[in-house]
């Protein structure tokens, strides 16, 4: 299929078999563990191999850059930065647990691919353009989404990152200090990312619904990222014997979970909103003890902000009243909450109509991405999705075909020459 499909599915094949499962076949890509320092370290050998100048800072971000320091636009002489300021894309390695192949990783090997396709078409950037790998995106070791992305830009502060720990009470900076980073030091000696420089952020990432299936489009381009939030929901009842305790005797937090996620669903499907408890921690999780404690995490994401303050306050009511029932106590904690984002129009309307079969379609995303937070910062910022004929994602059946990601590679690289000129 040419050089553009060789380049792509060469480092597609390199990044298979890590921190795949052999039983699921789906991808444990926890940050600042085996698989995904590799990943780290992998595209650290592929920006040098390429000549690009690597940038890694204290929390596992990194971005590779194609400016006059490096051979590709040193001998064409562009000038490191233009008016605007630098053009960052990329996306992010890690995974949820058990997760897909493209979440994340294609959006990075798009972004490499896009720049081998528009050195092989001779183009000269007049603003430096950088590929990034954010750290931690989809907070599956210590709990926050876009990590990386958030210290980065200053939307989280280091001493809030100091209290972060994973499931084996690992703290963040003790993990930062336990791994191989491109930069050296963990936090605080490697410090974090400056991105004051950079003009305008686009990522590239598979979609991870139905929409772009049902257009019948193999790319589309985001409008909005729907208002979202993580919140724990402590149920505190009393540990006793599950033979001996008679029914009405006990104070039983499964049972108030229980009736709380029926609530959350309920509400959700009443306000075409999405709620989700998909991580449960129960205290001490025998089988013939009725349980001390039970721990559960709500996902949940609506269409405005208003929308999801008031659906999680109907589903913290609703838990209320049903552990006042029970015998047990509810405490509801958000986590982390993000804003809905909506991405800079003009950039999209351009993204959206820069190719020749017409525009691809501009569509919402209830996902949360790094170019969210880029977003939120100030940064205008596009994103380009590829099409996911299963509509499955944050699963093994995630999908995307090579001639789909393809199409993404050239869209990326059009939207790339056009943001840093030629
Ligand atoms: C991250 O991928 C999220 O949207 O949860
Ligand atoms: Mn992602
Ligand atoms: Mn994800
Ligand atoms: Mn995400």
């Amino acid at each position: 299929m040419g050089p553009m499909a060789d380049d792509f599915e060469r480092m597609w094949a390199d990044l298979a078999p890590i921190g795949r499962s052999s039983t699921s076949g789906g991808y444990f890509r926890q940050p600042f563990l085996g698989a995904e320092t590799e990943l780290r370290a992998w595209f650290v050998e592929q920006a040098i191999a390429r000549g690009l100048v690597v940038e890694a800072d204290g929390v596992g971000n990194v971005v590779a850059w194609w400016d006059t320091a490096s051979p590709g636009a040193a001998a064409s002489g562009a000038a490191s930065s233009g008016a605007g300021g630098a053009v960052l894309t990329g996306s992010h390695l890690d995974s949820v647990l058990d997760g897909g192949a493209y979440d994340g990783p294609l959006g990075v090997v798009s972004a490499l691919a896009a720049v081998d396709l528009l050195r092989s078409r001779g183009v000269v950037p007049l603003r430096r353009i950088g590929v990034s790998v954010f750290a931690e995106e989809e907070g599956s070791r210590f709990g926050l989404a876009c990590l990386g992305s958030r210290l980065a830009t200053g939307g989280l502060s280091w001493s809030d990152a100091q209290e972060l720990r994973d499931r084996d009470g690992v703290f963040l900076a003790d993990a930062l200090a336990s791994v191989d980073l491109p930069g050296g030091a963990g936090w605080p000696g490697g410090g974090v990312l400056d991105l004051s420089g950079v003009g305008t952020f686009v990522e590239l990432h598979v979609e991870q619904g139905r929409d772009l299936v049902d257009r019948g489009a193999a790319v589309g381009v985001a409008s909005e990222i729907w208002p979202h939030g993580r919140y724990r929901f402590d149920v505190t009842g009393e540990a006793n014997h599950a033979g001996t305790t008679r029914m009405e005797d006990r104070a039983d937090p499964m049972l108030t979970f229980a009736m709380t996620a029926l609530a959350a669903n309920k509400q959700a499907r009443l306000s075409g909103s999405r709620a989700t408890f998909g991580r449960v921690e129960v205290e001490p999780n025998g089988t013939n003890a009725v349980p001390s404690r039970v721990t559960a995490w709500l996902d949940a994401r609506c269409a405005s902000d208003a929308e999801l303050a008031d659906l999680v306050g109907a589903v913290t009511r609703q838990g209320t009243e049903r552990a006042g029932r029970d015998g047990t106590a509810l405490v509801v904690t958000a986590e982390s909450v993000s804003a809905s984002v909506a991405f800079d129009a003009s950039l999209a309307t351009a993204v959206a109509a820069d190719h020749a079969g017409g525009d691809w379609p501009v569509i919402p995303t209830q996902a949360g991405h790094d170019a969210g937070i880029l977003s939120a910062a100030g940064i205008p910022t596009a994103m380009l999705f590829v099409r996911n004929p299963t509509g499955v994602s944050h699963s093994p059946a995630e999908s995307a075909t090579v001639p789909d990601c393809l199409v993404g590679v050239s869209a990326l690289a059009d939207t790339l020459e056009r943001l840093a000129g030629r």
